[in-house]
């Protein structure tokens, strides 16, 4: 297989450099919060403040909300190949071995074949993206994730024109995976973006968080992060990537329709049938007494990168 030269090599900017720097030392306490200091996070900031620090860091990277803690992150999960717990996953994944790793690349594409995951992401521009994470069970959480932009991978591997959408597997392997004993799921879990939202800037894998391998129960090696729909788009543990020109059966969908739809892009206005969608839950924030939860952003904040995507759909029609 030929790799279009799109993928740089690792590189870490000044840029980047000055945005971690300052997300960290914020974290630590030893930055001033607001006014100057303030971060690039578009609901805290006045377009003026944003444009004068554009200069500074990528403007998607929320740097003013409180990174969540490591702990959080990595003991509140949703992984049901392994539980259906929060705390499950962190305990019972931890005798999975993620390598080595293959994905198998096919439908509508260049070059079809199953690849070593190291092969297959080789060159991929690797960076840190601070993004917010938005579960539809109503918490959320502030993570930043290694890796690198999907689009890198995509044209890498060159869909045909026909391909409109993309879909993704996660590993099935009830020996190493026993909740996948028991049927919870249509196993396995599948998920898929629209090409357009997969090209999208923002549109993310990870192969880290918190600047480390990604732990087993996040997802390890390689998982998909999309920030500015609901956290079950965001599939683990891929082990295939599959090009269409039909809009994929995702796991939630096909499991509950009339609950969860294919683009679940995050919307305060419409109600999941069990959980109101107009706040949300900090997982490991203090919520003071007179506002224990925080407002949900459309979009998840996202919206001046996102929106234009679904420009013209009734977005209480496509959830
Ligand atoms: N991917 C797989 N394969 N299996 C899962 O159960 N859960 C999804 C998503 N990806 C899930 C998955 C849901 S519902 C959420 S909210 C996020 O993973 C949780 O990611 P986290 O545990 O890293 O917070």
């Amino acid at each position: 297989m030929k790799f279009r030269p799109d993928c740089h090599q690792n590189e870490v900017t000044d840029e980047q450099i000055a945005c971690h720097r300052r997300s960290f030392l914020k974290n630590a306490g030893l930055l001033a919060t607001g006014g100057v200091l303030a971060g690039c996070d578009s609901r805290a900031q006045p377009a003026s403040d944003k444009a004068a620090k554009g200069a500074e860091c990528a403007p998607y990277n929320v740097l003013c909300e409180d990174i969540t803690a490591e702990k959080y992150a990595t003991s509140y999960n949703n992984f049901y190949e392994f539980s259906l717990t929060k705390d499950g996953p962190s305990r019972l994944a931890g005798d999975f071995n993620p390598h080595p790793w293959t994905v198998r690349v096919e439908g509508l594409v260049e070059s079809p074949a199953v690849y070593d995951l190291e092969k297959l992401i080789a060159g991929c521009h690797q960076e840190e993206r601070i993004y917010r994470f938005r579960c539809v069970e109503a918490w959320s959480m502030v993570i930043p994730w290694n890796g690198f932009a999907l689009h890198h991978l995509i044209k890498k591997l060159r869909p045909l024109s026909a391909a409109r959408f993309v879909e993704f597997e996660t590993l099935y392997d009830p020996k190493r995976m026993p909740n996948q004993n028991r049927q919870v799921i249509p196993w396995p879990y599948r998920e898929g973006l629209r090409m357009d939202e997969a090209m999208n800037e923002l549109a993310f894998m990870a192969t880290g968080m918190y600047g480390k391998p990604l732990p087993n129960q996040n997802g390890a090696p390689i998982r998909l992060v999309v920030p500015w729909k609901y956290g079950f788009k965001s599939i683990k543990s891929i082990v295939a990537i599959r090009f269409t020109d039909k809009q994929p059966l995702n796991s939630w969908h096909q499991i509950a329709p009339q609950e969860y739809g294919f683009y679940a892009n995050v919307n305060p206005e419409v109600d999941h049938p069990r959980w109101s969608q107009a706040s949300e839950r900090r997982i490991g924030a203090k919520a003071s007494l007179f506002n224990p939860r925080i407002k949900t952003l459309p979009f998840n904040g996202y919206g001046e990168y996102v929106a234009h995507l679904y420009k013209g759909m009734d977005l209480r029609k496509f959830f």
